[in-house]
């Protein structure tokens, strides 16, 4: 019997947007289980707390039946060295995303050389988007339903609405 191959897609994921949710999808064709690993960005600025953020890409992500969602509070390669991960997906949207990728995939080879980290080029129409652009967008009323799954969009409504 061959081993199922199994994929890490990591992020902070605050909120998750119609951008992962495409690298998601496609991580899913190509592996036989993916886990959407959600973690800290220590220069982040969290506005959904852990369990939210779980909530909101579960319920995103129901139609995807090989994939799992996880909170993990440690490194990247300690998540996927415990679920006996393959690779680790990100998405690329542009020359800005590289230097940083670098940096992300090269320390996380230095830790873990069986691990390999394998990127995919965003979808074109959602090149331009961030979290960090929808929370910005959204703050300030702004037409977000492009960007966003429907769930998204009415969770960052009701955030921002508390504030
Ligand atoms: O969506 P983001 O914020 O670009 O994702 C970055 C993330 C969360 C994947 C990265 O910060 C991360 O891996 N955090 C966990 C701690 C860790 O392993 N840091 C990297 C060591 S090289």
């Amino acid at each position: 019997m061959t081993k199922s191959k199994i994929a890490v897609v990591p992020g902070s994921f605050d909120p998750i947007t119609y951008g992962h949710l495409d690298i998601i999808e496609r991580a899913c064709k190509i592996f036989d289980k993916v886990y959407v690993s959600v973690l800290r960005n220590s220069s982040k600025q969290g506005l959904f707390s852990p369990d939210e953020r779980i909530d909101l890409i579960s319920g995103v992500t129901k139609h995807l039946d090989n994939v799992e969602v996880v909170q993990f509070d440690g490194l990247l390669i300690d998540f996927c060295q415990q679920v006996k991960a393959d690779a680790i997906i990100r998405g690329l949207r542009a020359v800005s995303d590289f230097e940083y990728e670098m940096q992300l995939t090269s320390m996380n080879r230095k830790l873990d050389s069986q691990i390999e980290t394998m990127y995919i080029m965003t979808n074109n129409n959602y090149s331009f988007i961030s979290s960090s652009i929808v929370k910005e967008v959204a703050k300030y009323g702004g037409k977000i339903e492009d960007i966003v799954p429907p769930l998204i969009e009415d969770a960052l409504k009701e955030k921002f609405k508390e504030q």
